[in-house]
């Protein structure tokens, strides 16, 4: 078992800079999720671990060891592909065996850990099959059965769910999971869906133009997303950002068209910032028909209805106040008319505020 480390790491293609000074520390056991927009750098990251991509600067640690120069085969790790990367000639046994037979592992050992590896993973009765007849589903497990029978100190995970269909991938989702719970396997897993991150990982690490921008806990990222970019990067349907003054001696938030006290508990915020911009996020979920329980202290804003989607538990209404628009969750059996004025509560504790100029959170 071991940890991963990236000491200011960089990733160069001559004069292209792909990631900068990457500093991340993934416990032994960890479950950590790599997450960020295509081409910010996940799977440079997550390649750099598993030795197929050169280090350009920095050192890149497995356990207490810098593997910069260790071969891929001497690093103890197993990567899972999006592709699954099985080999189409071989049976599903024989893909499973591969790995082990080139270490040499004795054949009793091989067999005991591909009957092991098939029994969690329930494919048990398709050892004799090739891939191509298997559902993609079912190539996805052999392709973490390869990865599980060499018991490595590592698991690197690069999008794998991608090919699936989304009901499939909430099932496999939930599958990983429960694997890596069991084998407490270090695991780094890269994907750009937000909703896995949140739902898999122990800690998220949020990249974007090669940079990390924020590692946390979902519930820390969530909570308390450090600058604009992870605000609108986490959630569903994004954070609503408005831009506004702090106004009143740091108590009053102040939009073109509305404003809002300022709760108690964020004054220390406000008050040594009186009369800056700020671009003030509420998340949808904090914005509720006032039929709604509440936490906190609240404000009631009017708005127009511009848009309402049902999606049958909730309906996302779509308001403007002027130019400003927010989507608020309202209660599906009060949906309101398009076009009328709604008032819309919101949850002032739950407020998120940022730097106008630097898009950083207020701290
Ligand atoms: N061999 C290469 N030469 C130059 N640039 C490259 C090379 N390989 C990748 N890149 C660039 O590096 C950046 C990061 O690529 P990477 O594959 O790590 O992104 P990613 O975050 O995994 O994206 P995706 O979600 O689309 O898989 C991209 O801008 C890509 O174009
Ligand atoms: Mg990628």
């Amino acid at each position: 078992m071991a940890g991963v480390v990236f000491e200011k790491v960089a990733k160069r293609y001559g004069e292209v800079s792909i990631i900068e000074g990457l500093n991340l520390d993934i416990q032994d056991k960890e479950f950590m999720v790599l997450v960020g927009p295509s081409g910010c750098g996940k799977s440079t990251a997550l390649r750099m671990i598993a030795g197929l991509e050169e280090i350009s600067d920095g050192h890149v640690k497995i356990g207490e060891r810098v593997v910069n120069e260790v071969a891929p085969k001497d690093r103890d790790i197993a990567m899972v592909f999006q592709s699954y990367a099985l080999y189409p000639h071989m049976t599903i046994r024989e893909n499973l065996e591969f790995g082990l037979k080139i270490r040499k592992t004795p054949q009793a050992e091989v067999d005991r850990l591909v009957k092991e590896a098939a029994e969690i993973l329930g494919i048990s009765h398709l050892l004799d099959r090739k891939p191509k007849q298997l559902s993609g589903g079912q190539r996805q497990r052999v392709a973490v059965g390869r990865a599980i029978v060499r018991k490595p100190a590592v698991f690197l995970f690069d999008e794998p769910l991608s090919n699936l269909d989304a009901k499939l991938r909430v099932q496999m989702r939930a599958e990983i999971t429960k694997l890596q719970q069991r084998l407490q396997t270090t695991t780094v897993y890269v994907t750009h869906d937000q909703v896995e991150a949140m739902t898999m990982g122990h800690r998220i690490a949020v990249m974007k133009d090669g940079k990390l921008q924020q590692v946390g806990t979902p519930l820390e990222v969530y909570e308390q997303p450090s600058n604009l970019f992870v605000a609108a990067f986490i959630g569903t349907p994004p954070m609503n950002f408005v831009k506004a003054q702090i106004r009143n001696e740091g108590t009053l938030i102040a939009a073109a068209k509305f404003a809002l006290p300022v709760p108690v508990k964020l004054r220390h915020l406000t008050v040594p910032r009186d009369g800056a911009n700020v671009v003030v996020g509420i998340r949808p979920e904090n914005i509720v028909d006032p039929s709604k329980p509440t936490r906190g202290e609240t404000a009631m804003i009017q708005a127009k209805v511009d848009i309402a989607e049902p999606l049958g538990h909730e309906v996302l209404v779509y308001a403007s106040i002027g130019d400003d628009t927010l989507v608020a969750k309202v209660d599906p059996h009060r949906a309101p008319q398009l076009d009328s004025i709604v008032d819309l509560v919101v949850e002032l504790e739950s407020l998120h505020l940022f730097d106008a100029a630097t898009e950083r959170r207020l701290a």
